[in-house]
């Protein structure tokens, strides 16, 4: 059988990507190709086509003018960590807090699944560059994906279209992506609405640096610049830096901030928080009352690459163009920002639809009397306070361009990045983990970040609200060993030291915070999002050396008397509530950081076990 012409246009020129497309093309067996150029009319009509396909809602141009919503099959929702792999040559690479099967084995098995996956579906070739297009620190993919909702997706967040190609050149490096949802379709066989397979195969070659999804079309399953690339892949690429120039990089699962004081002076945070649990809202924090001439600036929400300067600092950049953020739980008093810039321009996925053409989100303020929920059900408050069923998926996402967002920092698109004054380690606790605290040295704050636990979200698909370890929120998204990464981060300190001390700048401070304690009524203790800034302005203090803090076991935490509480009414006794550090819950907790030591014994650096056993020391004097 003829195969089918690949149409590459004029102004695709890269050898190496004609060449792949083609074998992809052979391989996945589309029945049209569409090599996308990124323009606004080319959105449209993508958009256009998942309206008459019935995936995409369009909302009511008066309420939400140009945006859509899309609601997901029910067993397709969320990342899928236990069906995520990093395939690289040998298991000990991958470590043992990720999934690995022998690349071989791996390619073996994919084979029969690619072969024919894409039949009676079009092939969509999708070039993006992560970080801003023809910088030297951008990188560029290429997805190809036979889901026009990954498309239009990727157009949102990334830079996507035709300029890349002119930056791929004739032999330009990218990022093989290739995305299926897994559902070939027979001549006349109707399609799914929401298409994907049961089984499902996230897979990462790190040495060929290529990436394979297979049966899902949702977020970070399937929009593969995104944690795949940009975090996988990247960490990747900033490990094996160190054989290349010496220096090494980071792609992390961190925001970037700026938060500019009164004076005019500005600084640079970079925060890890877990998958759902405050990184959208902490980037976009508008500063409650008793902050006033304190503004706070965007630079990215979820990703951070960070590298090191000659002068011993670290300069960090966004590699995204929008925001792929939680819904539930946003509204105009925890993220105003937020909710302006979602306006307009937006798709929604599992939120609910109103009467009226707009959306709705448990969270999102008065209930309507009527909606249809995320599952195409008729939802009302009778209904939910009867069955407990949700209107929006726990998981429903917006996917919004960076420029929608009136918070964005003037510098969120420079290509030399920004300087990082601190960093930020938070986890979801209810409980032992007090509202803040510092590291008192490079090592301590790595030490802090390499043991945190957080609580799983909706945002994976599995048990929710279980205590698990998540290292530097990156559990899920380090393509390499986590023991490795920790050693990575301490070199990275001590190189920075090193260079910190001709030029006398100075490390980041590291700080941890956790924001979700409760008490015993089950309620938070910390008023938590646009109030987060008090504890962001002790950290600056801290920073300045403008606050000498109280010095326990774990590290450095804020007196009441160091916090800014003015515009609010919180109590020594509710301050007390939110720090209180229990010596018992601490043993209990450290037994844990011992499991996830034992785990990765085999790499795992020695000043990190010299660390936990002072700390140890501390608690018992
Ligand atoms: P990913 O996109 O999954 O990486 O998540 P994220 O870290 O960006 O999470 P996001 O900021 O979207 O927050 C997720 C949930 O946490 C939302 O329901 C928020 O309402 C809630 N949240 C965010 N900040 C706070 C806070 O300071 N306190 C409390 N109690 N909840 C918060
Ligand atoms: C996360 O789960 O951390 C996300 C959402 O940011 S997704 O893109 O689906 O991974
Ligand atoms: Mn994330």
């Amino acid at each position: 059988m003829k195969g089918l012409g690949l149409g590459t246009p004029t102004y695709v020129k890269n050898a190496k990507l004609i060449a792949w497309v083609a074998d992809m093309v052979a391989l996945c067996k589309p029945s049209a190709i569409e090599w996308c150029d990124g323009s606004d009319a080319e959105y449209q009509r993508l958009c256009q086509k998942l309206v008459d396909a019935g995936v995409f809602t369009r909302l009511n141009p008066a309420k939400r003018p140009n945006s859509f919503l899309a609601c997901s099959d029910p067993t397709d929702v969320a990342r899928v960590e236990d069906r995520t792999y990093i395939c690289s040559a040998t298991q000990d690479q991958a470590g043992p807090t990720n999934n690995w099967v022998a690349p071989a084995e791996m390619r073996a098995t994919l084979q029969p699944l690619f072969d024919g996956c894409m039949q009676g579906r079009t092939m969509y070739v999708v070039p993006f560059s992560m970080g801003p297009m023809g910088s030297p620190i951008a990188h560029i993919g290429v997805e190809l994906s036979d889901s026009p909702y990954v498309a239009v997706n990727m157009k949102i967040m990334t830079r996507m279209g035709q300029a890349v190609y002119d930056v791929l050149g004739l032999d330009g490096e990218f990022v093989p992506c290739v995305h299926t949802v897994g559902v070939p379709l027979q001549p006349g066989q109707a399609d799914m609405k929401w298409p994907c397979n049961p089984t499902k195969y996230i897979v990462h070659y790190p040495e060929t640096r290529e990436i394979w999804s297979f049966g899902s079309g949702y977020g970070g399953n399937a929009l593969l610049g995104k944690k795949c690339f940009a975090l996988r892949i990247a960490s990747n690429m900033g490990l094996q830096a160190v054989q290349g120039d010496g220096t090494g990089w980071l792609a992390e699962h961190m925001l970037i901030l700026g938060v500019t004081n009164p004076q005019g002076k500005k600084y640079h945070v970079a925060a890890a928080f877990p998958s759902a649990c405050g990184k959208t809202n902490f980037a976009m924090m508008v500063p409650p009352q008793g902050f006033e001439g304190w503004k706070v600036t965007t630079v990215g929400d979820d990703i951070a690459w960070i590298k090191p300067q000659a002068d011993g600092t670290l300069r960090a950049i966004n590699p995204e163009a929008g925001y792929f953020g939680v819904a539930p739980g946003t509204n105009q008093l925890t993220n105003p920002n937020c909710m302006a810039s979602l306006h307009q321009d937006v798709i929604f996925t599992n939120v609910a639809l109103t009467d009226d053409g707009d959306v709705w989100w448990e969270g999102m303020g008065e209930a309507p009397a009527h909606c249809i929920d995320w599952q195409g059900k008729d939802w009302t408050p009778e209904i939910a306070k009867a069955t407990g069923v949700k209107a929006a998926h726990g998981n429903a996402r917006f996917t919004v361009a960076a420029t929608n967002n009136p918070a964005l920092d003037p510098a969120w698109d420079d290509p030399r990045g920004v300087k990082i004054d601190a960093f930020v380690f938070g986890g979801r606790r209810s409980n032992t983990v007090p509202l803040v605290m510092q590291g008192r040295n490079w090592v301590e704050g790595v030490y802090m970040a390499a043991t945190m636990g957080s609580e799983t979200t909706a945002a994976i698909v599995g048990q929710e609200g279980v205590v698990r370890r998540d290292p530097f929120a990156m559990i899920a998204f380090c393509g390499y060993h986590m023991s490795d990464y920790f050693q990575h981060w301490l070199n990275m300190g001590e190189s920075l030291a090193a260079a910190a001390k001709t030029s006398g700048t100075k490390l980041p401070a590291i700080f941890t915070t956790n924001w979700f304690r409760k008490g015993a009524d089950g309620k938070f203790v910390w008023p938590g999002y646009g109030e987060n800034m008090r504890v962001l302005k002790w950290m600056i203090d801290r920073v300045e050396g403008n606050a000498q803090g109280v010095d326990h076991a774990f590290g450095v935490s804020p007196a009441y008397e160091e916090i800014n509480w003015a515009g609010l009414n919180f109590t020594p006794a509710q301050f007390e509530a939110a720090t209180r550090m229990d010596a018992g819950q601490w043993r209990a907790e450290l037994k844990l950081h011992e499991a996830l030591f034992t785990q990765l014994a085999h790499h795992l650096p020695q000043a990190l076990v010299v660390n936990k056993a002072k700390l140890e020391a501390r608690l018992a004097g």
